[in-house]
């Protein structure tokens, strides 16, 4: 079932994180994030936006969340999504259907695109690409980790298409999101 994601799944969601921090250059991430950091992310991230798990059997398969993407008014309509699932749960339809809900919960709160910042050459690629996503551009020298300098891509999804002139005020998830999650 997908959920919204509580300070408790912390652990869980770490564990599934973690090792994107040590071993690549998926996330510009350095170090892995204290416990208690970890938690308090969660906490402000799913104030205002999404932060969604795919649980079964009380394990934690895979998460999405979206943040903003920048700080300046003109961006309330945009936002960044990441998305991860673990290796053993990929390839089966888990990080699909977190992300169309994902879609449903930003839609509901009259976002009108969003962005994922992933590896040009990744194999995240094809799978933005499935969902929807096209190429916005490519950063070179975006990031330096583990030796090398690494491009960051922005792929966007349009979620209210065609965009409306006039977009309508964002409103916070927190105020919908029983309405938009117990269908799961
Ligand atoms: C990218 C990721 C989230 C995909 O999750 P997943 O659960 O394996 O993806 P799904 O099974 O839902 O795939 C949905 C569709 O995407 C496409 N797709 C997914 N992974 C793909 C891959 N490696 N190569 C080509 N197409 C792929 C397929 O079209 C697939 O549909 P199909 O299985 O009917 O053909 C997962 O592989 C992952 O966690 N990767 C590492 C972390 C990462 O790169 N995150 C992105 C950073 S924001």
């Amino acid at each position: 079932m997908i959920r919204r994601a509580t300070p408790a799944d912390a652990g869980q969601i770490l564990r599934i994180y973690a090792p994107f921090i040590q071993y690549s250059a998926i996330t510009f991430e350095y170090e892995i994030p204290e416990l208690a950091d970890f938690e308090q992310r969660i906490r402000k991230i799913s104030s205002f936006y999404p932060y969604l798990v795919w649980e079964e059997r009380r394990e934690i398969l895979g998460y999405c969340y979206a943040t903003r993407f920048r700080e300046r008014t003109a961006y309330d309509w945009v936002c960044e999504s990441a998305i991860y699932v673990s290796e053993d749960a990929r390839g089966k339809g888990v990080g699909q259907q977190l992300y169309e809900k994902l879609f449903v919960c930003l839609r509901a709160m009259n976002i009108v695109s969003v962005i994922a910042v992933v590896r040009p050459d990744g194999q995240s690629v094809p799978f933005h690409e499935a969902l929807g996503f096209r190429k916005a551009g490519v950063i070179p020298y975006a990031g330096y980790k583990q030796g090398a300098w690494h491009e960051a891509g922005f792929w966007q999804f349009v979620l209210i298409d065609p965009v409306p002139s006039q977009p309508r005020h964002v409103k916070p998830f927190p105020e919908m999101a029983d309405g938009l999650l117990q269908d799961h």
